[in-house]
């Protein structure tokens, strides 16, 4: 894995995704190439354009949607100050950029592995599906409250199997849960995989069926972070008794670099 560096990348461009009344809220930015040899899906960073100034002094943390060997591309929705600022970058814009940072997700070619994302969770798992070796093996369940063409889809529905839900009433989380728990069933039987990437009650619900079903699940957090580096301890989370590392067994560890992806039964949510 590359050694996290800090970069000043130019803007190439910012494509608004969505339409009816999501305009402005969701996009994809696509940055110069860092220069990092290598990284791996599920691992994020922290940007920061020129433009925050004074103003916004912290940079703030997006997973790597994708990246190839010219760009960069982070996809994000506008929640804030900063991602406001952000929804307003030209081409040329200088953004600084520290990566990669974190730990990345499991790749096992060979092990049926079941994505299950919530919202903007599925942004890691595009360049997951575009970096794995044997996609045939890969298929995901995805859960949504805005219209699919906000989320960066087509991408992966090129590689992968996708089903997908909208949650519009209660009923539809309800099949949604149901729908996970059928296809984690099936994982669990082929001793097969869970990544999840979404909100904290979606991972919660995850945790606990992955701990029923007794299936290997990792789950990807996404706490509020500072600096990103493990320096600031305002990302921590309790770890289990099952984490690896004795003398941190219940105790709190830095999300942002012993994660943010965890194994479901080592990480209390
Ligand atoms: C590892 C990691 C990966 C992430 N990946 C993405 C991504 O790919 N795309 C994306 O759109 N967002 C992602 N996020 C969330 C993103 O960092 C926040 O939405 C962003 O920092 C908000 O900045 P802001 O200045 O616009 O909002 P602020 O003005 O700081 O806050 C506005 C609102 O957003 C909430 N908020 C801020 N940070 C978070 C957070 N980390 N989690 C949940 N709520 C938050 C605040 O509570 C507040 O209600 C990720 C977060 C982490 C930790
Ligand atoms: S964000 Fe500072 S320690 Fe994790």
């Amino acid at each position: 894995m590359s050694e996290p560096q800090s970069s000043l990348l130019t803007a190439l461009d910012l494509v608004p995704f969505g339409q009816n009344g999501q305009e402005g809220r969701f996009f994809a930015l696509r940055l110069t190439h860092p220069g990092w040899a290598r990284w791996r899906p599920g691992q994020f960073v922290m940007l920061r354009p020129v433009s925050f100034g004074l103003e916004l002094p912290w940079a703030r943390p997006f997973g790597i949607c994708h990246m190839t060997s010219r760009y960069l591309i982070c996809f994000f929705q506008v929640a804030g100050r900063g991602t406001r600022r952000m929804a307003e970058l030209r081409p040329g814009d200088k953004v600084r950029v520290w990566g990669p940072l974190g730990n990345g997700f499991a790749i096992e070619p060979d092990t049926p592995t079941l994505l299950l994302a919530g919202g903007m969770g599925i942004v890691p798992f595009v360049g997951y599906v575009h970096t794995h070796p044997k996609p045939w093996n890969v298929s995901m369940l995805f859960g949504h409250r805005e219209p699919l063409n906000c989320y960066p889809l087509d991408s992966i529905n090129e590689r992968i199997t996708v089903d997908s839900l909208r949650e519009n009433t209660p009923g539809d989380l309800d099949n949604f849960i149901f729908g996970m728990q059928e296809r984690m069933q099936d994982v669990a039987e082929q001793g097969g995989l869970v990544l999840a990437c979404g909100p904290q009650p979606f991972l919660r619900m995850v945790q606990q069926l992955s701990l029923d079903l007794g299936v290997r699940t990792q789950l990807s957090l996404e706490n509020r972070m500072a600096c990103g580096v493990g320096a600031c301890l305002g990302c921590v989370s309790r770890v289990t008794d099952k984490w690896p590392v004795q003398e941190k067994r219940g105790g709190l560890v830095q999300v942002c670099n012993h994660g943010p992806v965890f194994w479901a039964d080592q990480i209390e949510l």
